[in-house]
């Protein structure tokens, strides 16, 4: 790896990686390609290490020759691939954005990575890294084992399946052109910077404003969540180690329901910021997400035994950290929330919800 484009790097887990990589890797250049969507931006790079060595492009994948520049200009030699329209909600109430930026875009990098790639002198030196999600895997029953590398994709939602379409993409690039490529597939990240529409943020900052904290249905829904920092050093490993035109399965390996995890959140937030009354009075059940899956689980055996590469952070442990990180940046939150439309987001998701059908 010397020049790194990373899309997406001014998003929730692209500016986590965007920062891990400027500490951990001391000698390359990272160009970061975002089209600062509603959900990218600057602020999350605001405190980055070794500045010298960072570029920021303001730009949109779908935009094939502009991508095609840019990974020529910069001599570009690994591409990160984790922009993308990342909100399930989103892509139920408006799925169009979802098929030209995961679908359409992934397709534009993917071949702008080959058009260079293919004239390089250097091919051994290349690769071409996808982030993805469990989600592509379908949903499970509370007895089923937990989803592999090779669970058949069965995605259920416009933003899983334009995930799995764009991981379908990357493949064929390997089996097809012999580009070199590595995929992982993750389960829900939380941590620093993530975006206030998604569960854990959205539930600590309704709280912290008194407002009702909406779990969807009776709450009892399964995620596997992973703090963004283990996700971010399991990437890494990959790209150092990883086989070529292989998957990865990344997770945290833990099993709570929505509600556990919320109240959990109201627990940490009694203890940091008590209120008149515990938060865990706010909870109020609302009409369920429509095709909502009812549980992800990830069986990480490949990437330990093959990469030896665990999570570090127990739920625990993370789940404190991210409320602490939340109320010790109320500047930030101040900022997101007061641009990029989300109170309109908001309105549009939990009023009238029995109508989002
Ligand atoms: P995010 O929504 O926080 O950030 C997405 C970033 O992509 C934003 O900065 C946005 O501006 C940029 N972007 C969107 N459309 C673009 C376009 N057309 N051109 C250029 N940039 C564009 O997402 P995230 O949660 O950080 O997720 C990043 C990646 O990881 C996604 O591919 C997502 O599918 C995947 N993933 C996320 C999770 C999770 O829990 N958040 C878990 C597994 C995988
Ligand atoms: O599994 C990986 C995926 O995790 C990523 O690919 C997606 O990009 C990421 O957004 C996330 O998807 P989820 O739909 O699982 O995350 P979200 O935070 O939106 O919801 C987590 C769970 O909480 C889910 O079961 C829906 C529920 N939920 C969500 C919100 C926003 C609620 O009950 N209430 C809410 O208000």
């Amino acid at each position: 790896m010397k020049n790194v484009l990373i899309t997406g790097g001014a998003g929730f887990i692209g500016s986590n990686f965007v920062r891990y990589l400027l500490r951990n890797e001391p000698d390359l250049q990272i160009i970061n390609l975002d089209a600062l969507t509603y959900a990218g931006n600057l602020e999350n790079l605001s405190d980055l290490p070794n500045i010298e060595r960072y570029t920021f492009i303001q730009g949109d994948i779908c935009d094939f020759s502009f991508v095609k520049q840019t990974l020529e200009k910069y001599q570009i030699d690994t591409v990160i691939h984790f922009a993308a329209e990342s909100h399930v909600d989103r892509s139920i109430v408006g799925p169009a954005s979802f098929i030209q930026t995961n679908i359409v875009g992934t397709f534009n990098v993917l071949q702008a990575a080959y058009n260079t790639w293919s004239k390089s002198e250097n091919k051994n030196n290349f690769r071409f890294h996808h982030i993805s999600t469990d989600e592509v895997f379908g949903s499970l029953f509370s007895t089923d084992p937990a989803f592999t590398e090779i669970t058949p994709y069965d995605p259920r939602s416009p933003y899983s399946a334009s995930k799995a379409a764009s991981d379908h993409l990357v493949r064929a690039y390997y089996h097809t052109y012999g580009l070199p490529i590595t995929i992982t597939n993750c389960s829900n990240n939380y941590g620093p910077y993530q975006f206030p529409e998604k569960l854990i943020p959205l539930i600590i900052l309704n709280a912290l404003q008194g407002k009702h904290l909406p779990v969807y249905g009776d709450g009892k829904q399964v995620r596997d969540w992973l703090y963004v920092e283990d996700h971010c050093e399991a990437i890494h490993l990959v790209l150092k180690k990883g086989k070529l035109g292989e998957t990865y399965n990344i997770g945290g390996e833990n099993q709570p329901t929505n509600i556990e995890i919320v109240n959990m959140i109201c627990k940490f937030l009694d203890e940091l910021k008590p209120a008149s009354s515990p938060y865990a009075s706010l909870i109020e059940h609302v009409p369920d997400r429509p095709g909502h899956d009812r549980r992800y689980a990830m069986n990480i055996d490949k990437i330990k035994n093959e990469l030896g590469w665990s999570p570090k952070h127990t739920l625990a442990n993370g789940l404190r950290e991210t409320v602490e990180w939340y109320l010790s940046n109320i500047d930030w939150v101040n900022l997101i929330t007061s641009q990029n439309n989300y109170q309109n987001w908001l309105n549009k998701n939990y009023q009238n919800r029995e109508e989002i059908k």
